[in-house]
């Protein structure tokens, strides 16, 4: 299981210190949330504040874009150093249009899907998708609890990734801790997102730690 710490949780008085800190701590992939205010009822940071963490870590830089119109960033986010970019289904743009903005760019491509979507929506784009978000809460906040019905989806896009042979990860975002990690695992997750339970405990190095070894 591959750990992707969420920096929503992170102190943002010293942010790159904390991206520091979880790269140290054995994180393996930097879990970025940009919201909009529109798309979801929260708002965050954009491309400047991506471009200037950048050098903090060599570490995959995942950008997940909870805003209404992710077409008209995807060439800043590609630019501020993005490696991963997912942006939702349930957003205004174009769905292949976006994607192909992505490929353009070289970055790899990722759809996200709200709780309420059906995974069914995935399935057009699946063979050009670097990894697919499942949502387990409804994106906008950290600290909500886990959707464990979330996991049929996984279950569901996890066979058809087999039936076709090809390669696509599979991540879930939202509530995911001690107690509900393995239970991503068993469904075939292949990457946690996690804010609150890195963040939120005293050592995140052992929280990291204790996490990915809950899934063996
Ligand atoms: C929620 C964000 C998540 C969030 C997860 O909209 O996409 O990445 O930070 O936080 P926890 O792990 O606390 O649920
Ligand atoms: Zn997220």
């Amino acid at each position: 299981m591959l750990i992707a710490p969420s920096l929503l949780s992170c102190d943002f008085s010293v942010f790159r210190d904390e991206i520091v800190r979880i790269d140290q701590g054995g994180a393996d992939i930097m879990h970025l949330d940009v919201m909009d205010g529109h798309f979801v009822p929260n708002l965050t940071f954009g491309a400047p504040v991506i471009k200037k963490l950048r050098k903090a870590t060599e570490k995959p830089f995942d950008v997940h874009l909870m805003i209404s119109e992710p077409h008209r960033y995807i060439n800043d986010f590609a630019d501020a150093g993005a490696d991963i970019i997912s942006f939702h289904t349930e957003s205004d743009s174009d769905i292949d249009e976006t994607l192909k903005l992505i490929e353009a760019r070289g970055v790899k491509p990722a759809l996200a899907i709200k709780p309420g979507t059906s995974p069914h929506v995935i399935l057009p784009y699946l063979d050009r998708l670097y990894m697919v978000l499942v949502m387990t809460v409804e994106p906008g906040f950290g600290g909500q609890s886990f959707m464990p019905d979330m996991m049929e989806k996984v279950t569901f896009l996890k066979e058809e990734i087999k039936k076709r042979g090809i390669s696509t990860l599979i991540e879930v975002d939202g509530g995911i801790a001690k107690d509900t990690i393995a239970t991503a695992a068993k469904a075939g997750v292949d990457i946690c997102v996690a804010g609150t339970a890195v963040f939120g405990a005293p050592d995140a190095k052992e929280a990291i730690t204790e996490l990915r070894g809950l899934c063996e």
